[in-house]
């Protein structure tokens, strides 16, 4: 995996996010395990619950390719015009919906630059999560 390039991926997509209520731009790089990046960005809405955040921006444009297994996810989130003080993590919705697709092992990338970066697991954020296995 080209950690580098999944965090520019995501720097990319943060360029194109829509967020004039918070004016917080996140962008999420999503690897599927045929090498594919399906990038995302955070959408609000002026009804505010409609707002979308990139991470499931990302998943559910891949998934509506046809797109279900992933290998990992680079997450970068800031103020805009501020360069980031902070990792961002995911919210509880999209760890959620990650889990659905995910395996627990697989790793997430929160980044604040290309160089400064943590890596942590699905299952290390959403321990005993619900998912698909529970109700089969
Ligand atoms: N947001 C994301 O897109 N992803 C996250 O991981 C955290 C929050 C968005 C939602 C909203 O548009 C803005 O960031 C502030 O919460």
């Amino acid at each position: 995996m080209d950690t580098n390039k999944l965090i520019r991926a995501a720097f990319e997509a943060r360029e194109r996010a829509y967020a004039p209520y918070s004016h917080f731009k996140v962008g999420a790089a999503l690897l599927a395990e045929d090498g594919r990046i399906f990038t995302g960005c955070n959408i609000e809405n002026a009804a505010f619950t409609p707002t979308i955040c990139a991470e499931r921006t990302a998943l559910f444009k891949a998934v509506s390719e046809g797109v279900r297994c992933f290998q990992a996810i680079a997450i970068v989130g800031s103020l805009e015009g501020e360069k980031n003080r902070l990792v961002t993590s995911p919210c509880g919705v999209c760890r959620q919906a990650l889990n659905e697709f995910c395996e627990k092992d697989m790793p997430l990338i929160l980044a604040k630059s290309e160089e400064e970066y943590q890596i942590i697991t699905l299952g290390e954020l959403l321990p005993l999560g619900f998912g698909p296995k529970n109700i089969q």
